[in-house]
Protein backbone atom coordinates (compact mmCIF):
# COMPACT_ATOMS: atom_id res chain seq x y z
CA UNK A 1 0.00 0.00 0.00
CA UNK A 2 1.28 3.47 -0.88
CA UNK A 3 1.44 6.14 1.93
CA UNK A 4 0.18 9.64 0.85
CA UNK A 5 3.12 10.98 0.66
CA UNK A 6 4.63 8.45 -1.83
CA UNK A 7 1.52 9.15 -3.66
CA UNK A 8 1.84 12.46 -4.04
CA UNK A 9 5.58 12.12 -5.38
CA UNK A 10 4.18 10.15 -7.67
CA UNK A 11 1.67 12.31 -8.91
CA UNK A 12 3.91 15.27 -8.59
CA UNK A 13 6.48 12.93 -10.62
CA UNK A 14 4.17 12.20 -13.61
CA UNK A 15 2.64 16.30 -13.42
CA UNK A 16 6.58 17.00 -14.44
CA UNK A 17 7.03 13.75 -16.73
CA UNK A 18 3.71 15.46 -18.79
CA UNK A 19 5.58 18.53 -19.14
CA UNK A 20 8.95 18.26 -19.66
CA UNK A 21 8.55 15.32 -21.90
CA UNK A 22 5.68 17.25 -24.09
CA UNK A 23 7.65 18.89 -27.65
CA UNK A 24 7.16 22.62 -28.11
CA UNK A 25 10.06 24.53 -29.01
CA UNK A 26 9.69 28.90 -29.29
CA UNK A 27 6.73 29.40 -31.94
CA UNK A 28 5.78 25.80 -31.47
CA UNK A 29 4.25 25.89 -28.23
CA UNK A 30 0.36 24.88 -29.61
CA UNK A 31 0.71 21.14 -28.14
CA UNK A 32 2.16 21.86 -24.81
CA UNK A 33 -0.81 24.86 -23.80
CA UNK A 34 -3.12 22.51 -25.11
CA UNK A 35 -1.89 20.17 -22.47
CA UNK A 36 -1.57 22.92 -19.75
CA UNK A 37 -5.25 23.75 -20.85
CA UNK A 38 -6.43 20.27 -19.80
CA UNK A 39 -5.06 20.56 -16.05
CA UNK A 40 -5.72 24.14 -15.00
CA UNK A 41 -9.76 23.78 -16.72
CA UNK A 42 -11.96 23.63 -13.51
CA UNK A 43 -9.16 25.51 -11.50
CA UNK A 44 -9.25 28.85 -13.42
CA UNK A 45 -12.41 31.46 -13.79
CA UNK A 46 -11.17 32.17 -16.99
CA UNK A 47 -8.73 31.10 -19.84
CA UNK A 48 -7.98 32.43 -23.03
CA UNK A 49 -5.47 32.30 -25.73
CA UNK A 50 -4.25 35.38 -27.61
CA UNK A 51 -2.48 36.06 -30.38
CA UNK A 52 1.03 34.85 -29.52
CA UNK A 53 -0.53 31.91 -28.41
CA UNK A 54 -0.01 32.78 -24.69
CA UNK A 55 -2.16 30.38 -22.54
CA UNK A 56 -3.54 33.08 -19.76
CA UNK A 57 -5.65 31.94 -17.13
CA UNK A 58 -7.33 34.04 -14.28
CA UNK A 59 -8.10 33.44 -10.96
CA UNK A 60 -10.59 35.03 -8.50
CA UNK A 61 -11.48 38.86 -9.16
CA UNK A 62 -10.41 42.22 -7.94
CA UNK A 63 -11.41 43.11 -4.67
CA UNK A 64 -11.41 46.49 -2.93
CA UNK A 65 -7.93 46.30 -1.35
CA UNK A 66 -7.25 43.80 -4.05
CA UNK A 67 -4.66 43.50 -6.66
CA UNK A 68 -4.11 42.44 -10.97
CA UNK A 69 -1.42 40.37 -10.32
CA UNK A 70 0.35 38.17 -13.58
CA UNK A 71 2.44 35.66 -12.76
CA UNK A 72 4.32 34.75 -15.70
CA UNK A 73 6.05 30.74 -16.45
CA UNK A 74 6.91 30.53 -20.49
CA UNK A 75 6.28 27.26 -22.01
CA UNK A 76 8.57 27.33 -24.94
CA UNK A 77 11.64 25.08 -25.25
CA UNK A 78 15.16 25.33 -26.47
CA UNK A 79 15.08 23.67 -29.65
CA UNK A 80 16.84 23.56 -33.28
CA UNK A 81 15.47 24.75 -36.75
CA UNK A 82 16.42 22.86 -40.06
CA UNK A 83 17.74 25.31 -42.51
CA UNK A 84 19.08 22.59 -44.89
CA UNK A 85 18.77 18.67 -46.05
CA UNK A 86 21.56 17.50 -48.63
CA UNK A 87 21.52 14.71 -50.92
CA UNK A 88 22.06 12.10 -48.25
CA UNK A 89 19.06 13.56 -45.85
CA UNK A 90 21.36 15.26 -43.50
CA UNK A 91 19.98 18.07 -41.74
CA UNK A 92 22.14 21.21 -40.90
CA UNK A 93 20.02 23.39 -38.05
CA UNK A 94 19.72 26.82 -36.36
CA UNK A 95 19.77 26.93 -32.69
CA UNK A 96 15.56 28.20 -31.55
CA UNK A 97 17.06 29.83 -28.02
CA UNK A 98 20.74 29.22 -26.60
CA UNK A 99 21.69 25.82 -27.86
CA UNK A 100 25.70 24.64 -26.80
CA UNK A 101 27.10 22.97 -30.04
CA UNK A 102 28.66 20.57 -26.73
CA UNK A 103 25.79 19.44 -25.27
CA UNK A 104 24.13 18.62 -28.65
CA UNK A 105 26.86 16.12 -29.74
CA UNK A 106 25.38 12.35 -29.18
CA UNK A 107 22.10 13.78 -28.55
CA UNK A 108 18.20 12.67 -29.95
CA UNK A 109 15.90 15.22 -31.11
CA UNK A 110 12.06 14.85 -31.30
CA UNK A 111 9.91 17.22 -34.47
CA UNK A 112 6.97 18.27 -34.16
CA UNK A 113 5.70 16.23 -36.46
CA UNK A 114 7.23 13.10 -34.23
CA UNK A 115 10.06 12.36 -36.62
CA UNK A 116 12.89 11.72 -34.72
CA UNK A 117 16.74 12.45 -35.11
CA UNK A 118 20.17 11.97 -33.37
CA UNK A 119 22.65 14.86 -33.71
CA UNK A 120 26.14 13.81 -35.46
CA UNK A 121 29.73 16.14 -35.90
CA UNK A 122 32.08 16.59 -39.00
CA UNK A 123 35.26 15.41 -38.26
CA UNK A 124 37.08 18.10 -36.40
CA UNK A 125 40.88 18.93 -36.23
CA UNK A 126 42.36 18.03 -33.11
CA UNK A 127 41.54 20.49 -30.45
CA UNK A 128 38.85 21.95 -32.02
CA UNK A 129 35.62 22.82 -30.74
CA UNK A 130 33.01 22.07 -32.73
CA UNK A 131 30.15 24.78 -33.98
CA UNK A 132 26.17 24.37 -34.73
CA UNK A 133 28.06 24.63 -38.29
CA UNK A 134 29.46 21.54 -38.04
CA UNK A 135 26.49 19.43 -36.59
CA UNK A 136 23.99 17.67 -38.51
CA UNK A 137 20.77 15.55 -37.62
CA UNK A 138 20.74 12.56 -38.68
CA UNK A 139 17.03 11.25 -38.86
CA UNK A 140 17.76 8.00 -40.69
CA UNK A 141 17.23 9.09 -44.10
CA UNK A 142 19.03 7.42 -46.64
CA UNK A 143 18.91 10.71 -48.99
CA UNK A 144 16.61 14.30 -48.69
CA UNK A 145 14.00 12.53 -50.90
CA UNK A 146 12.93 9.84 -47.64
CA UNK A 147 14.15 12.54 -44.68
CA UNK A 148 10.99 12.68 -42.91
CA UNK A 149 12.08 16.70 -42.38
CA UNK A 150 11.60 19.62 -44.47
CA UNK A 151 13.52 23.42 -44.06
CA UNK A 152 12.09 25.18 -41.04
CA UNK A 153 10.91 22.01 -39.30
CA UNK A 154 11.78 22.40 -35.64
CA UNK A 155 12.70 19.86 -33.07
CA UNK A 156 13.35 20.05 -29.45
CA UNK A 157 15.55 17.56 -27.23
CA UNK A 158 14.34 13.90 -26.52
CA UNK A 159 14.83 12.40 -23.55
CA UNK A 160 13.31 11.12 -20.90
CA UNK A 161 12.67 12.67 -17.15
CA UNK A 162 15.12 10.98 -14.37
CA UNK A 163 13.51 10.60 -11.26
CA UNK A 164 17.06 10.69 -8.71
CA UNK A 165 15.37 10.93 -5.54
CA UNK A 166 16.22 14.23 -4.09
CA UNK A 167 16.61 15.71 -7.35
CA UNK A 168 15.22 15.26 -10.74
CA UNK A 169 16.98 15.64 -14.56
CA UNK A 170 15.11 16.11 -17.35
CA UNK A 171 15.18 18.73 -20.76
CA UNK A 172 12.91 21.33 -20.38
CA UNK A 173 12.79 22.09 -16.81
CA UNK A 174 13.74 25.12 -18.41
CA UNK A 175 10.82 26.35 -17.68
CA UNK A 176 8.08 23.62 -17.44
CA UNK A 177 9.15 23.38 -14.16
CA UNK A 178 8.14 26.21 -13.61
CA UNK A 179 4.68 25.76 -15.44
CA UNK A 180 4.40 22.97 -12.98
CA UNK A 181 5.17 25.57 -10.25
CA UNK A 182 2.25 27.59 -11.51
CA UNK A 183 -0.31 24.50 -11.96
CA UNK A 184 0.47 23.37 -8.42
CA UNK A 185 0.17 26.65 -7.14
CA UNK A 186 -2.99 27.07 -8.59
CA UNK A 187 -4.59 23.77 -7.27
CA UNK A 188 -3.17 24.97 -3.62
CA UNK A 189 -5.07 28.34 -4.64
CA UNK A 190 -8.15 26.43 -5.61
CA UNK A 191 -7.87 23.96 -2.75
CA UNK A 192 -8.93 27.10 -0.57
CA UNK A 193 -12.12 28.20 1.28
CA UNK A 194 -13.39 31.15 -0.82
CA UNK A 195 -12.55 33.47 1.99
CA UNK A 196 -8.81 32.71 2.19
CA UNK A 197 -8.35 33.30 -1.00
CA UNK A 198 -7.68 36.62 -0.63
CA UNK A 199 -8.67 39.79 -2.57
CA UNK A 200 -6.49 39.84 -5.58
CA UNK A 201 -6.94 38.72 -9.62
CA UNK A 202 -4.58 36.61 -10.29
CA UNK A 203 -3.44 35.72 -13.76
CA UNK A 204 -1.43 32.50 -14.29
CA UNK A 205 0.56 33.43 -17.82
CA UNK A 206 1.91 30.40 -19.52
CA UNK A 207 4.02 32.43 -21.96
CA UNK A 208 5.24 31.06 -25.62
CA UNK A 209 8.97 32.39 -27.20
CA UNK A 210 10.81 33.25 -24.19
CA UNK A 211 13.97 31.84 -25.29
CA UNK A 212 14.29 33.59 -28.62
CA UNK A 213 13.52 37.19 -26.36
CA UNK A 214 10.96 37.45 -23.88
CA UNK A 215 8.40 38.19 -26.89
CA UNK A 216 5.05 36.07 -25.43
CA UNK A 217 5.32 37.71 -22.25
CA UNK A 218 5.52 41.40 -23.78
CA UNK A 219 1.82 40.66 -24.99
CA UNK A 220 0.96 38.69 -22.44
CA UNK A 221 1.78 41.77 -20.11
CA UNK A 222 0.24 44.49 -22.24
CA UNK A 223 -3.54 42.39 -22.88
CA UNK A 224 -3.61 41.37 -18.75
CA UNK A 225 -2.38 44.88 -17.64
CA UNK A 226 -1.13 44.11 -14.08
CA UNK A 227 -0.73 46.25 -11.28
CA UNK A 228 2.19 43.91 -10.44
CA UNK A 229 3.25 40.92 -10.91
CA UNK A 230 6.55 37.73 -11.21
CA UNK A 231 7.98 35.49 -13.23
CA UNK A 232 8.93 31.69 -12.42
CA UNK A 233 11.93 30.51 -14.12
CA UNK A 234 15.17 28.71 -13.38
CA UNK A 235 18.20 29.92 -12.53
CA UNK A 236 22.23 29.12 -12.63
CA UNK A 237 24.01 27.47 -9.92
CA UNK A 238 27.39 28.10 -8.52
CA UNK A 239 27.73 24.82 -7.19
CA UNK A 240 29.09 22.16 -9.45
CA UNK A 241 32.91 21.14 -9.65
CA UNK A 242 34.28 24.59 -10.64
CA UNK A 243 31.68 25.81 -11.47
CA UNK A 244 31.55 29.55 -11.97
CA UNK A 245 31.06 31.49 -8.69
CA UNK A 246 27.55 31.97 -8.02
CA UNK A 247 25.52 32.50 -5.03
CA UNK A 248 22.31 29.98 -5.89
CA UNK A 249 22.57 26.57 -5.07
CA UNK A 250 20.35 23.47 -5.13
CA UNK A 251 18.89 22.43 -1.94
CA UNK A 252 18.61 26.01 -0.51
CA UNK A 253 14.86 27.07 -1.29
CA UNK A 254 13.15 28.74 -3.23
CA UNK A 255 15.54 31.67 -5.08
CA UNK A 256 14.16 35.67 -5.28
CA UNK A 257 15.57 37.32 -8.02
CA UNK A 258 17.62 40.41 -7.33
CA UNK A 259 18.55 41.11 -10.95
CA UNK A 260 19.45 38.91 -14.45
CA UNK A 261 20.22 40.44 -17.86
CA UNK A 262 17.41 41.84 -18.28
CA UNK A 263 16.04 43.73 -15.30
CA UNK A 264 16.37 44.81 -11.90
CA UNK A 265 13.20 43.12 -9.81
CA UNK A 266 11.61 45.99 -7.81
CA UNK A 267 12.77 45.98 -4.47
CA UNK A 268 9.62 46.65 -3.08
CA UNK A 269 8.66 43.25 -4.58
CA UNK A 270 11.98 41.66 -3.77
CA UNK A 271 11.18 42.56 0.09
CA UNK A 272 7.35 40.88 -0.13
CA UNK A 273 8.75 38.01 -1.52
CA UNK A 274 11.41 37.52 1.49
CA UNK A 275 9.06 38.65 3.96
CA UNK A 276 6.05 35.78 2.92
CA UNK A 277 9.32 33.29 2.52
CA UNK A 278 9.80 34.02 6.39
CA UNK A 279 6.31 34.16 7.86
CA UNK A 280 5.74 30.88 6.14
CA UNK A 281 9.18 29.40 7.26
CA UNK A 282 9.85 28.64 3.68
CA UNK A 283 13.62 28.72 2.90
CA UNK A 284 15.21 30.79 0.27
CA UNK A 285 18.14 32.28 -1.05
CA UNK A 286 18.83 35.58 -3.06
CA UNK A 287 19.30 35.13 -6.71
CA UNK A 288 22.18 37.36 -8.57
CA UNK A 289 22.01 36.26 -12.44
CA UNK A 290 25.14 37.19 -14.24
CA UNK A 291 23.74 35.96 -17.55
CA UNK A 292 20.57 35.40 -19.30
CA UNK A 293 17.00 37.17 -19.05
CA UNK A 294 13.04 36.20 -17.82
CA UNK A 295 9.56 37.47 -18.48
CA UNK A 296 9.74 39.75 -15.41
CA UNK A 297 11.66 41.88 -17.55
CA UNK A 298 8.62 41.90 -20.08
CA UNK A 299 6.01 42.50 -16.82
CA UNK A 300 8.14 45.07 -15.77
CA UNK A 301 8.47 46.99 -18.43
CA UNK A 302 4.72 46.69 -20.03
CA UNK A 303 2.87 50.33 -20.28
CA UNK A 304 3.93 52.68 -18.48
CA UNK A 305 5.50 50.28 -16.33
CA UNK A 306 4.99 47.26 -13.78
CA UNK A 307 6.69 46.67 -10.30
CA UNK A 308 7.95 43.09 -10.82
CA UNK A 309 10.50 40.72 -9.71
CA UNK A 310 10.93 36.77 -10.06
CA UNK A 311 10.73 33.75 -7.89
CA UNK A 312 13.17 31.03 -9.25
CA UNK A 313 14.16 27.41 -9.35
CA UNK A 314 18.11 26.57 -8.67
CA UNK A 315 18.96 24.70 -12.10
CA UNK A 316 22.04 22.64 -12.71
CA UNK A 317 23.19 21.91 -16.78
CA UNK A 318 20.54 24.48 -17.99
CA UNK A 319 19.82 24.26 -21.81
CA UNK A 320 21.31 21.32 -21.86
CA UNK A 321 19.23 17.89 -22.04
CA UNK A 322 20.01 16.80 -18.65
CA UNK A 323 18.88 19.98 -16.43
CA UNK A 324 18.90 19.30 -12.91
CA UNK A 325 16.62 20.59 -9.86
CA UNK A 326 16.00 19.96 -6.08
CA UNK A 327 12.50 18.56 -5.19
CA UNK A 328 12.63 20.48 -1.53
CA UNK A 329 13.14 23.70 -3.50
CA UNK A 330 9.87 23.12 -6.32
CA UNK A 331 7.98 22.51 -3.09
CA UNK A 332 9.50 25.63 -1.94
CA UNK A 333 8.68 27.34 -5.24
CA UNK A 334 5.11 26.36 -5.03
CA UNK A 335 4.26 27.38 -1.54
CA UNK A 336 6.13 30.73 -2.26
CA UNK A 337 3.86 31.70 -4.91
CA UNK A 338 0.55 30.24 -3.74
CA UNK A 339 1.57 32.34 -0.55
CA UNK A 340 2.25 35.32 -2.20
CA UNK A 341 -0.93 35.61 -4.59
CA UNK A 342 -3.34 34.43 -1.58
CA UNK A 343 -3.25 37.83 0.53
CA UNK A 344 -3.78 41.45 0.67
CA UNK A 345 -0.35 42.76 -1.01
CA UNK A 346 1.14 45.93 0.60
CA UNK A 347 4.00 47.01 -1.14
CO1 LIG B 1 16.10 29.21 -21.04
ZN1 LIG C 1 13.66 29.94 -18.88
Amino acid sequence: MKTEKTQKNDDLMSLIQTLVETPGPSGQEHRIRETIKEMVTGLADEIRTDALGNLLCRMGSKQANGKRIMVSAHIDEIGLMVIHVDDNGFARFIPVGGINPLTCLGGRVIFMNGARGVIGAERLEPNTMPKLENLFIDTGATSAADCPVKIGDVCGFDRPMLDLGKRISAKSMDDRIAAVIAIMAMRELAALPAAKRGPNEVWFVFSTQEEVGIRGATTAAYGVDPELGFAIDVTLTGDTPRAYKRPMALGKGACIKVRDSSFIADTRVVDWMINEAKSLGIPYQMEVLDAGGTDGRAIQMTRAGVPAGCISLACRYVHSPSEMVDKDDLNACIKLTAGLVSKEVKL
